[in-house]
C-alpha cells in the first residue's frame, strides 16, 4: 500500500486578521457567503494578504485541488493501492475515500472544502467521501499508518532515483510506503523532516510543482509494486 500525504497543505479558512478586510467582505458578499466561512485564496485575496504572516506562501488550495485530481485518477488508486491523506499548516487532516470523485470545476472544489470545513464530514448516499479532523499534528498522522518506510521529497533532499530507489525498497519487503510531498508553492517544510521521514530525497535537479512530484511517485509505484 501507498500512502501520499500532501503535508503543510496551504488550505485553510479565512483567518480572523483579514475577516473584517474591505476587499474580503466584498468578496464573501458577492459569493454570498460569511467572510469566516471562505476559504482563503491568494489568486483573489493576495491584496489583503500582503501583511499576513507568510502572506507569500499562504491561500493555494490550487495546490490541493491539482493533486487531488492525479492521485484520485491514478491507475495506483484504480487498484485500490492508494491512501490520500490533506495535512494542512493549521494541522488540519483530511482523509480521503479513494472512491471520491473531485470536481474539475476549480470554484465548486472551493465550496466543497468550504462545507468540509464547516460540517467536517462530506458523505454521499453510502459513504463518507472527505472527513476533516482537527489538531493533528502530522507525525500524529503518520504514526497511525504503521509505515515500513516513509519518505519525505524534497527539492533540497538527497538526489535519487526513484526508480531505483523503490526496487530497492521491494527487495527489502517494505510495502506499505508513507510519502510525505508539500502541499506549498515555495519555502520548506516547518516542521523537522529529519525526525519524521527515514530519507529525505530530491528526483529532480530543480523544484518541481506538488502534483508532478505526486504524479511521478505513482507511476513509479505502479511500475514497481503492482
Ligand atoms: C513547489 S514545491 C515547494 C518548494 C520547496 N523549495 C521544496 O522543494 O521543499 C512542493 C513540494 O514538491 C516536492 N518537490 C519539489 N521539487 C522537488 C524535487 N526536485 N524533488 C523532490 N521533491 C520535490 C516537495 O515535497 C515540495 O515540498
Amino acid at each position: 500500500m501507498l500512502t501520499i500525504i500532501l503535508a503543510e497543505s496551504e488550505l485553510e479558512i479565512m483567518p480572523g486578521e483579514l475577516v473584517n478586510h474591505p476587499l474580503i467582505v466584498s468578496f464573501a458578499h458577492q459569493r454570498r457567503k460569511q467572510p469566516y466561512r471562505i476559504l482563503l485564496d491568494s489568486n483573489y485575496h493576495h491584496v489583503a494578504m500582503k501583511d499576513l504572516v507568510d502572506g507569500r506562501r499562504r491561500g493555494r488550495p490550487d495546490i490541493t485541488h491539482l493533486f487531488l485530481l492525479t492521485a484520485l485518477e491514478s491507475i495506483a488508486n484504480k487498484k485500490g493501492q492508494l491512501k490520500i491523506i490533506i495535512h494542512t499548516r493549521h494541522d488540519d487532516v483530511i482523509y480521503v475515500n479513494p472512491e471520491t470523485r473531485i470536481m474539475r470545476n476549480y470554484d465548486r472544489f472551493v465550496g466543497l472544502i468550504e462545507q468540509l470545513f464547516e460540517k467536517k464530514i462530506i458523505r454521499s448516499q453510502e459513504q463518507t467521501l472527505l472527513e476533516l479532523k482537527q489538531k493533528v499534528p502530522l507525525n500524529k498522522v503518520i504514526e497511525e499508518l504503521k509505515a515500513d518506510k516513509i519518505i519525505a521529497f524534497s527539492e533540497e533532499g538527497k538526489a535519487t532515483n526513484l526508480n531505483k530507489y523503490l526496487n530497492d525498497l521491494k527487495k527489502h519487503k517494505e510495502k506499505n510506503i508513507v510519502c510525505i510531498v508539500g502541499g506549498f508553492p515555495s519555502g520548506k517544510f516547518n516542521c523537522d523532516m529529519e525526525s519524521i521521514a527515514a530519507d529525505i530525497i530530491s528526483i529532480y535537479p530543480e523544484m518541481l510543482v506538488a502534483w508532478a512530484v505526486a504524479s511521478e511517485i505513482l507511476v513509479n509505484y505502479e511500475i514497481t509494486y503492482l
